[in-house]
Order: C-alpha cells, then structure tokens, then sequence
C-alpha cells in the first residue's frame, strides 16, 4: 500500500523533518513489483536511514526495505553461512551471532542501520569491513522486476564503497545478504589502539568474540552520539587519501600530523583530526554543529534542516580545504 505525504523524520537518524509525497514498505517480490509498477520517480531507498542527510522533500516515491529473517543455510565443522534479510537492523543481527557463538562480525558491533544497506558502503570499523565476511546477496532489478544474485568480486568492494554506490547507484533492492562466520577457531581482531585499551583495563589477556564486541560498544558509546539522543549519520566525511609528495610537505608543515601509511605509498589522514585542528570540535551553530567528543559527526541538535547541516559541513569542508589543502568528500549520501 502506498501512503501519501509521510514525514521522514522517524527514518532518518539525523532526524530531518522532510516529507515524501509517496511512501510504502516492502517486504516480499510482490510488494517490490506492486510498488515499482505505479511508476512513481524518483524513487528513494531507505534503509536504516543512517546514512544519509536529506534537504528537501522528496517528491517521489520512498521505499522502506523491510525484507525480515535470520536462517543458518550451511552448517560445517568450523563456520556456518548465515543469510539475513535486508530490513534487519545491522546491530541486532551482531548479537544474534554472538548469541551463537558465531565470529566475524563482532568489531562491527552498534552499527546503525540495515543488513541491506550494509554492503552499499562496505561498513567498517575497528579493522574489520563488511567484506570480510561476506558471500554474497541477492538484489530486486528495478528496471525487471526481477531477483539478481551478485557475488564477492562482482560488489567491487573498497574502502566505505561498492557497485552499489558507482554504476548501479540506485539500481537494486538488496533484499537478503549472505555470510560465512566462524562457529570455531574465531579470528579476533584486537589491532585497534583503542580495543586494545579497553581489554587491558579490563585485564583480558584471551578475549573472546563477545569481549571484542564489548569493548566496541563501549568506545563506540563513549564517543559516538546515540542518534536516539542527538541526531547524526556517524562519520559525516570520509577519511582522505593523498599521494606521497602532497603527504611529505604537509607533514613538514604540519608536524603533528596524524596518519596511517597505505600501500603504494598513498597516506590516510583521519577527517576528524583535521576538522578539529580546524577548530570545529564542539563547536554549535544554530541546531547544528560538532560533536564534541569526535569531530567527524556532525549533529542535530534539534529543528535542524537539512541545509543547515549541509551548509555547516561545506563550511568545515572550505577551512579544511584553506588550512590543508585537501578535499573533503561526504561520506553520508545527500539528497
Ligand atoms: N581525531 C581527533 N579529533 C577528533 C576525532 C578524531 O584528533 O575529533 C583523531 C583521533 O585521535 C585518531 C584519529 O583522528 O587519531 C582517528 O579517529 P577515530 O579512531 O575516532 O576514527 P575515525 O577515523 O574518525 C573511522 C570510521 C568510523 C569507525 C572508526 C573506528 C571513517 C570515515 N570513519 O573513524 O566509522 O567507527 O574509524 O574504526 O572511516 C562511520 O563510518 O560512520 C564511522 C563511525
């Protein structure tokens, strides 16, 4: 069923109070092809809405995906492949595995958003991504109607990207994602300086997967606001990448840099150690701002509009761009 003019403020976690002049949630081939076949454009999908800032009213119709269900389809002696559908909440299936004793995800642990929206960007955190344990999915064509199933090659996974957000941008409908996870023998991944931290506070010498993705959660709330609280979309930039001649004259100018070195000598600057060298961290203007814990998140400090949070971050953008020469890009997607 399709409903006219819907708020979308309770499915953005920003909380940008734009309306759709068409709306409906799916959940089955048939609701897809009965909502695609009205012919109602643009069409947005959405997810968890926690990737995204929206500045005006959506004109068109909005696709909530709400593609339900956790099964184990394969069960070996070390791993187990488990597919889940796109509607479900990212976090809530983490601990669905953890549940299980099932390892892989944990590092992702407090991810807002969906499984379905999950592959797009090829969420990461704490040194492990998306892709790691990834299968494979299976996708609704908006063009035929009809099922596709894309593999690991085939997503063209990189760092916070995919297919999903180059040529077949708003193409398909992920509707079920499959991953291998380990039922024994877990890998665990505790490189991060803050995982490792936390487990010595702790004193845990052999953490377990439900350690790792303790210790997660708990950096993950001491830094990132909870969009329940404060509206954001997590990191709002993602993290740029430069070339070693730009990387060398910037580090003699600026001593304190901070970087992490990546093959073929290309160098990773965290965003939100520039925008807080920038001056911005904590900083409000009107009902926007940056928060004041990790400067990459921009806020809703309540009644924001979408282009107030938009000019603001073109604001951060220009300062970071006057004081280090480097392009910001939006890691959230802006509509
Ligand atoms: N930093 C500052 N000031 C700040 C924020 C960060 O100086 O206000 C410095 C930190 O001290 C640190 C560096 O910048 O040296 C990196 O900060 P942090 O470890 O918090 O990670 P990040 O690079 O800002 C990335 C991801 C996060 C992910 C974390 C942990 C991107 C764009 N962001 O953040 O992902 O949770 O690493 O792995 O890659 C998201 O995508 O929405 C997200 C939250």
């Amino acid at each position: 069923m399709i409903q006219k003019n819907v708020s979308l403020q309770s499915y953005n976690t920003f909380g940008i109070d734009v309306r759709a002049t068409h709306f409906t949630k799916v959940s089955s081939p048939d609701e897809f092809r009965d909502a695609i076949e009205k012919d109602i454009q643009p069409v947005l999908i959405l997810g968890g809405g926690s990737n995204m800032l929206l500045t005006k009213d959506w004109e068109g119709l909005v696709i909530k995906n709400d593609f339900k269900g956790i099964e184990i389809e394969e069960e070996q002696d070390n791993f187990a492949i488990v597919s889940v559908g796109g509607g479900e909440n990212w976090h809530e299936f983490v601990l669905w595995s953890l549940s299980r004793n099932m390892g892989g995800i944990e590092n992702l642990s407090l991810i807002p958003g969906t499984v379905g929206a999950s592959p797009i960007q090829n969420i990461g955190a704490y040194g492990v991504e998306l892709k790691d344990t990834f299968v494979k999915l299976e996708a609704l064509s908006f063009e035929t109607g009809r099922k596709n199933t894309f593999h690991l090659e085939d997503c063209k996974f990189g760092y916070r990207d995919s297919v999903f957000k180059k040529d077949l941008k708003g193409k398909y409908l992920i509707t079920k994602v499959y991953f291998k996870l380990t039922t024994k023998n877990h890998q665990i991944n505790n490189s991060y300086g803050a995982i490792k931290q936390v487990l010595s506070d702790k004193k845990i010498t052999t953490p377990t997967i439900q350690d790792i993705s303790e210790a997660v959660i708990e950096i993950r709330s001491s830094k990132l606001p909870d969009p329940k609280e404060l509206g954001n979309s997590g990191s709002f930039f993602k993290n740029p990448e430069i070339e070693k001649p730009q990387f060398e004259a910037l580090q003699k100018k600026f001593p304190n840099l901070v970087f992490y070195e990546l093959p073929d000598e290309r160098y990773k600057i965290p965003a939100g150690w520039l925008i807080d060298q920038c001056g911005w961290k904590g900083l409000r203007v009107g009902n926007t701002g940056c928060h004041a814990q990790q400067a990459l998140v921009l806020v809703n400090y309540g009644g924001a509009t979408g282009n107030e949070v938009w000019k603001f971050a073109k604001k951060v953008q220009q300062s970071v761009k006057k004081k280090y020469g480097i392009e910001l890009t939006p890691e959230v997607n802006v509509f």
